[in-house]
């Protein structure tokens, strides 16, 4: 590809990502006003998990995003049907997300289910879990934030133990048993189930 195409692909690229993060800003700002902590689940998919978890924990404030929009859309019409005000599900990806979240909100509790695994090694800088990513979550969160990941991939489960292991911001924890289970859209399709837990470090 000659140079210059890359460089316009690479401005673009950054252009979509600035205007995505200025739309998220303006959107969170209504939906999080007063707010100081929510729960949150990083590719929510078609909302099972999290439409079952707020209205099991009425007092926490969920937010549920993934990049996919007809999934996004099934999400909110769970929301809709359950008639559950503490659980809005956004189309977004998570670092564009957790770069417009308000500072005066942070991750109280993080979810992370069935994430794409990426299992072919090249595929694997694809994989959400990485030091960065890892650093911008715990950026986000406060001392004793849970995150919580599952994952059906033997693969992805012991990259994931090692990232954390091996970040000075979190502190992988034994299983300390699933919070709460309500099957998810991929679950259901899976024949196996690993978790990790980890809490931010003081
Ligand atoms: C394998 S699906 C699992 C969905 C859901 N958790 C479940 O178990 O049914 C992974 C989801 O993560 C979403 N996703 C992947 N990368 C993402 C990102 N960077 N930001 C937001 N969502 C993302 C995908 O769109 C997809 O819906």
């Amino acid at each position: 590809m000659p140079e210059h195409t890359k460089v316009m692909g690479k401005e673009w690229a950054e252009a979509r990502r600035e205007a995505n993060v200025a739309r998220l800003r303006a959107t969170l700002a209504t939906a999080l006003a007063g707010r100081t902590g929510i729960t949150f689940e990083l590719g929510c998919g078609h909302g099972h998990w999290l439409a079952a978890y707020a209205a099991a924990h009425p007092a926490e404030f969920c937010v549920g995003i993934d990049l996919i929009t007809h999934r996004v859309e099934r999400s909110v019409r769970k929301q809709t049907l359950g008639k559950l005000d503490n659980v809005i599900f956004l189309k977004a990806e998570a670092t564009e997300f957790l770069e417009a979240l308000p500072p005066e909100v942070s991750l109280a509790k993080i979810f992370i289910l069935y994430p794409d695994p990426w299992p072919k090694k090249k595929h694997h800088k694809n994989r959400f879990i990485s030091a960065a990513n890892l650093s911008l979550l715990a950026s986000r969160a406060t001392a004793g934030t849970r995150l919580h990941f599952r994952t059906d991939n033997a693969d992805y489960f012991a990259w994931t133990g090692e990232h954390l292991a091996a970040h000075p911001c979190w502190q992988v924890e034994p299983e300390i048993g699933w919070p709460f289970e309500q099957k998810t859209f991929f679950e259901e399709r899976m024949k196996d189930r690993r978790d990790v837990f980890a809490r931010r470090a003081e």
